[in-house]
């Protein structure tokens, strides 16, 4: 009787044990039903509907490109994490895959399968994630079993690390036996190391060092490198060292920003000459990809910046940054650009070879858009800043200004982006080093993303949520004296999925 009942819903393209209809069910149709959504980013990565946090196991597999993230399947908040998966040929078109990694309910991730990274051990496809169960976090592995990386096993001896560090001792709290957790693992000459992110009782946050000959019995190290609690915070999430030959870069996400450090990784040891922050933002969590030309590139988790009921009325909470490239300047220090990958996606183009602008003056640019990229370069002459407004409505109810100041400053002010009382209204800034050469600014607007890079070294990405239809025009202002605008270009992007 059973059997012809699941039968007969099976056949009713109704799903057998939900009895909901199985069209729903896709990620196609999960993504259609939102696409309405004017905040939804199209040509940013984002979960099908609910919760995505961290980008995880980035690795490019029998020529295609993988990111898996922290995704919530039932519902748009923090809880039983799982691993989404969405793959490219491009890196710049997307296509969901089923959930990757589900916890296990008697496995020692039964309350989440948190941040991890991939490698290739030997031609298997391999990752190494954090389980969550009680109140442990511990490591686990899991090997693909297809080349589509869509199904993984589980090893059977997970977690593959039980005990914590005592030297230093890994710091306890009322929710967890220690803090410490995500993974970066390299190779080198035989060797696999692994990099756990901590927090050190009585210290600040640590990145642990441990090394292995098989990936799965570990060694402790020790740290690589400790932080000062006052300024880099008490645990470091998801750390990251990434060579670039002569020099290296360790990034951390300490709960507010991610902080990076340049300097020389040697012998287990971190020794830091520059620190700064990856982006100064709505960025968490990045994690990285060695292109096989030999580039790195970088995704972060742009959160939400709108409370949890507006997360919860928009059934879908975080997107992707776009991916970054990251390399070194000739003076050391660290280049940040848009992977050259998304010119792809540009299409109608607006374009000015010069505009200048008299103190006060404001000049209208004949676009509308929620979806474009702005190229320009900006010379302040002798004004006191420029404002470069976005997402703006005909009255200027709605606006987002991205202001250029003289002390060399780069401001995303939100207090009118939205009417919205749940959003965000704070101003988001950097510093940009000053140059006596003009600022050259890319700017990227997608719904409720607005990522700004500047000088190709300095980044900042802020989430707005207009409520407005018409908040969709830019225009260009002078404060306090002249400036020019060169080389000005906006294109429209498409749509990535
Ligand atoms: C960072 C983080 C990681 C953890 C994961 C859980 O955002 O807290 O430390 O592994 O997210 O989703």
């Amino acid at each position: 009787l059973i059997e012809n009942a699941l039968g007969f819903l099976a056949t009713a393209d109704r799903h057998p044990l939900t009895g909901r209809p199985k069209d729903v069910d896709t990620f196609g149709q999960l993504r259609e039903r939102l696409g309405d959504d004017p905040s939804r980013p199209s040509y940013h990565v984002t979960p099908p509907a609910n919760w995505l946090n961290d980008p995880n196991g980035l690795i490019h597999w029998n020529g295609r490109y993988h990111l898996f993230y922290q995704y919530n399947p039932a519902g748009p908040f923090h809880n039983t994490i799982h691993w989404g998966h969405a793959v490219s040929d491009d890196l710049v078109h997307w296509e969901d895959r089923p959930v990757a990694l589900t916890p296990s309910p008697d496995g020692p991730d039964r309350d989440g399968c948190w941040s991890g990274c991939a490698v290739d051990d030997g031609g298997v496809p391999t990752v190494l994630y954090t389980g969550g169960r009680d109140k442990r976090q511990l490591p686990c592995i899991a090997t693909a079993a297809d080349d589509d990386l869509t199904a993984w096993d589980k090893d059977p001896d997970n977690p593959i690390i039980e005990e914590l560090p005592t030297e230093p001792e890994v710091l306890r709290t009322e929710d967890w036996e220690g803090e410490f957790r995500d993974h970066c693992v390299w190779r080198e000459d035989g060797t696999w190391y692994q990099l756990i992110g901590a927090g050190i009782e009585g210290g600040g946050g640590a990145a642990l060092l441990y090394e292995s000959s098989d990936l799965r019995n570990w060694e402790y190290q020790g740290p690589i490198l400790t932080g000062d609690r006052d300024t880099a915070g008490t645990v470091w999430e998801c750390p990251e060292l990434l060579d670039f030959g002569d020099r290296q870069l360790l990034h951390i996400s300490n709960y507010e920003d991610v902080v990076y450090f340049l300097g020389t990784y040697e012998d287990g040891e971190f020794d830091a000459d520059r620190r700064d922050k990856l982006d100064h933002g709505d960025f968490y969590a990045p994690q990285s990809m060695w292109t096989d030309d030999g580039r790195i590139l970088t995704w972060g988790w742009l959160p939400e910046a709108r409370d949890v009921s507006g997360q919860w009325n928009a059934g879908w909470s975080g997107a992707m940054s776009l991916p970054r490239e990251l390399s070194l300047a000739d003076d050391g220090g660290l280049c940040q650009r848009p992977a050259p990958e998304l010119t792809e996606l540009r299409g109608d183009n607006t374009s000015y070879d010069v505009v200048r602008l008299d103190a006060g003056d404001t000049e209208q640019l004949p676009v509308e858009s929620r979806s474009f990229e702005l190229r320009a370069t900006v010379r302040l002459e002798d004004a006191e800043a420029v404002e470069l407004s976005v997402l703006e409505s005909p009255d200027g109810e709605e606006r987002t200004p991205i202001r250029y100041t003289y002390e060399s400053e780069v401001a995303i002010d939100r207090s009118a982006s939205s009417t919205d009382p749940q959003a965000t209204g704070d101003t988001q800034w950097m510093r940009v080093r000053p140059y006596d050469a003009p600022l050259s600014l890319r700017v990227f607007v997608d719904g409720s993303v607005v990522e700004v890079f500047a000088n190709e070294r300095h980044c900042l990405t802020s989430r707005v949520y207009p409520t407005r239809d018409d908040a969709t025009g830019i225009s260009l202002s002078a404060d306090g004296g002249r400036a020019t605008i060169a080389s000005l270009d906006v294109w429209d992007l498409d749509s990535v999925w």
